[in-house]
């Protein structure tokens, strides 16, 4: 492939003078080989909405269905990729451009990506989606009000939130912008997780992402 990255805005570009090596394999061969149309599925909600729950359960469907995908999962790459960030807005904003670059490259690889961060601001999401072809990003609202995420504190951090232990919380103290126009609107707190896992690949099944 060539490369992606021409003529788009690089906010600290440290490394003008490395050439893009164009490899031997294309993209469309990878997607071909897997029998799909690499996309990212971009989940976005509160702490504690369902997103890595419904997330982790798409996955185990399009595995059933012999899709080739990958969750990337915002308590998880926080431990390793992105262990050195923490929740600042600038913090959180680091966080969101290297999954989107990191997105970018499974959707190279031909993978089905599915990524669960809260990624409050709409400039950051929008970013990522800039980042790919127009039918290579689909927002995901995993849409749970804050009152139910709070009631469910799965991890005990709203009340930690609450008491001021933890400082930034969002939700609670620090901001968390809805998407607007999401393309999948899901509401756990209506629909069973297995309802709301097949209203998103109904979702991919109608948009011709893979058929079965
Ligand atoms: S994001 O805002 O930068 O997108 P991300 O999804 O990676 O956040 O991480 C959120 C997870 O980190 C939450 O599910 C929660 O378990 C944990 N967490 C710890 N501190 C905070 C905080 N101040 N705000 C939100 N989540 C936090």
């Amino acid at each position: 492939m060539t490369s992606p990255y021409n003529n788009k805005e690089n906010i600290t570009d440290k490394s003008s003078d490395v050439v893009w090596h164009n490899a031997t394999v294309t993209s469309e061969q990878r997607a071909e080989q897997k029998k799909q149309k690499p996309v990212v599925l971009w989940f976005t909600g509160l702490s504690g909405s369902g997103k890595s729950t419904v997330a982790n359960a798409v996955e185990a469907k399009l595995m059933a269905l012999g899709k080739h995908s990958y969750l990337l999962d915002g308590d998880n790459v926080r431990h390793g990729l992105n262990k050195d960030l923490g929740f600042s807005d600038a913090d959180r904003i680091e966080n969101i451009r290297r999954i989107g670059e990191v997105a970018k490259l499974f959707v190279d690889s031909g993978s089905i990506v599915l990524t669960a961060f809260i990624s409050p601001f709409i400039s950051d999401r929008q970013q990522v989606r800039d980042l790919l072809e127009h039918d290579q990003f689909l927002e995901v609202f995993i849409d749970t009000p804050l009152e139910v995420c709070e009631s469910r504190d799965p991890k005990g951090l709203y009340k930690k939130a609450r008491s001021g232990e933890i400082k930034n919380f969002t939700g609670i103290s620090s901001d968390y912008e809805a998407p607007l126009n999401p393309e999948i609107h899901v509401k756990t707190a209506e629909f069973s997780i297995e309802q709301c896992a097949e209203q998103i690949v109904d979702a991919l099944i109608e948009r011709k992402y893979f058929s079965f």
